[in-house]
């Protein structure tokens, strides 16, 4: 199976309508969309998904502030997927990320940074069992992967 990421739009950007623009990075990019929902992340699924952070001096900050409204969570899947993505999001803060990636573009907070991406595909397999329920994960062949992917032209990948 091709590689996956766990993606969340968080509050700061949900609530900032920048949504609709984040996904369209993605989609031009060409990479796939497998499963998406809207939801309030509770402090306790925060404490989860950040436990790597559990003893720096930002993680109740940063716990507080996903709970802190809805957030946009999805599952996004190409080859490579894990480092393409890590790319296209920019450093972790927008006041550093470089113009161009995600968090460059669209914000200088040194509190609010937009949007999450797996760092690893072993933490991608582990968030995305934390977000969703394998029903809820729709894969599907997309119509241009041969144009997206080289594979129309031998097998150089
Ligand atoms: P981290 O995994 O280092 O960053 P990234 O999101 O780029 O993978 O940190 C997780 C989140 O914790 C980060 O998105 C925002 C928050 N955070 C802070 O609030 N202050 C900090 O100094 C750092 C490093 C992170
Ligand atoms: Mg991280």
């Amino acid at each position: 199976m091709a590689e996956r990421t766990l993606i969340i739009v968080k509050p700061d950007a949900v609530q900032r309508h920048l949504a609709g623009r984040i996904i369209e990075r993605f989609e031009s990019k060409g990479l796939k969309l497998v499963a998406a929902k809207l939801m309030q992340i509770s402090e306790e699924l925060a404490r989860r998904h950040y436990a790597a952070h559990k003893d720096k001096p930002f993680f109740e900050r940063a716990v507080k502030f996903m709970a802190s409204s809805p957030s946009l969570v999805m599952i996004w899947q190409a080859d490579g997927i894990v480092d393409i993505v890590r790319k296209m999001i920019g450093s972790t803060f927008g006041y550093e990320a470089q113009p161009g990636t995600i968090r460059g573009d669209f914000g200088c907070s040194q509190r609010y940074n937009l949007i999450h991406g797996s760092d690893s595909p072993e933490s991608a397999r582990n968030e995305i069992k934390m977000f969703f329920t394998p029903d809820e994960i729709v894969d599907y062949d997309l119509a241009d992967a041969g144009w997206l992917y080289s594979t129309r032209i031998g097998p150089k990948k």
